[in-house]
């Protein structure tokens, strides 16, 4: 097949593209800057322009762009940066998406699990509705931005990933250094709920969805058991073989990160029910595996 990727450099993406390349799939990259060759094409996803004859041709679209949430401090603009990147680029591929005559069957857009805000210690899964806060509102009217797509009878998916268990990138990307250096510890309390998944699993999961004709809507990519803060911290020194003493108190980590450590401070904890009741496998559902292939790999 030919798919089409947005954001395909990211951490994500580069792992999805390079696993549909071994494949045999065709990858099409949507890229910001000038193509470097026939597998890429320029779109601007804040400027809204994307040559939908570009797509011709294509199965699949899987989105994945947008700025890196966790990358600097939330200040006002950055805010602005987060959210147009994700609203008006979904916006900008669903506009050439629908003005195709023959457009891709399925769009798989990238998605967050920040989509359910604070949950605690409730369990939420696809049919809970969206929390609120910043990350809430900004994950709601990203899908929205998408709803064109499925209305014009494109199967439309939205990847609401929870936090991803690799070592080259995303807030877990940042964890492994503080460990492996002894000052891993626990963030703030510790009892809040992380839904994590392995990357491979995140991978194959995106796979599945593309491969699952009657996957639509919100598909929650997390492993089947959260874990709490304080339970990963113990799994990253078993591992990694390091002390977790060091503590890091909730107000230095907001000081330290201002409103985007509660990302990590906050409670999430998610039931993959729509990956379950559809026989998703997991390669690796448990922390310490998920863990040990992220050294492995990436
Ligand atoms: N990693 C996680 O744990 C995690 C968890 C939940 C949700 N997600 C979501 O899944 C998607 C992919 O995640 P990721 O970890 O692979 O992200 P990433 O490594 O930050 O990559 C995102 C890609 O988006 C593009 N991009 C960067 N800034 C942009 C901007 N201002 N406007 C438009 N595009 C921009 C870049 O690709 P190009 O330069 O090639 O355009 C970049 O490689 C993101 O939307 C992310 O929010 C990730």
């Amino acid at each position: 097949m030919r798919i089409a990727v947005t954001g395909a450099s990211g951490l994500i993406g580069s792992a999805l593209t390079a696993d549909l390349a071994r494949d045999g799939h065709e990858v099409l990259r949507l890229v910001r800057r000038a193509p470097a060759g026939p597998g890429e094409v320029r779109w601007d996803p804040v400027r809204r322009a994307l040559d939908p004859r570009a797509l011709a041709g294509c199965a699949a679209v899987v989105h994945l762009a947008g700025a890196g949430v966790g990358d600097r401090r939330w200040t006002a603009a950055r805010k602005k940066v987060l959210y147009d990147s994700r609203v008006l680029g979904t916006r900008t591929l669903t506009a050439a998406l629908t003005a195709m005559d023959e457009p891709p069957r399925v769009l798989l857009c990238g998605s967050a699990i920040g989509y359910y805000g604070e949950t605690g210690d409730r369990w939420v899964d696809e049919d809970s509705p969206a929390g609120t806060g910043f990350l809430a509102e900004l994950v709601r009217d990203w899908e929205q931005a998408a709803h064109p797509a499925a209305a014009a009878g494109i199967r439309t998916a939205f990847a609401r990933t929870g936090l991803v268990v690799a070592s080259g990138g995303g807030a877990w990307g940042r964890l492994f250094p503080l460990f492996r250096a002894g000052l891993g510890g626990r963030l703030g309390s510790g009892r809040q709920f992380w839904s994590f998944i392995a990357m491979r699993d995140e991978i194959a999961a995106l796979r599945h969805i593309l491969d699952t004709p009657a996957l639509s809507g919100p598909v929650n990519l997390t492993a089947p058991e959260p874990l709490t803060n304080r339970e990963v911290t113990a799994a990253m020194g078993r591992v990694l073989r390091r002390p977790t003493l060091a503590a890091v108190p909730a107000p230095v980590l907001r000081a330290a990160l201002g409103e985007f450590a509660g990302d990590v401070l906050g409670s999430q904890r998610v039931r993959p029910a729509r990956l379950l009741e559809s026989g998703f496998t997991y390669t690796y559902p448990e922390i310490d595996a998920a863990i040990r292939a992220a050294l492995r790999t990436g």
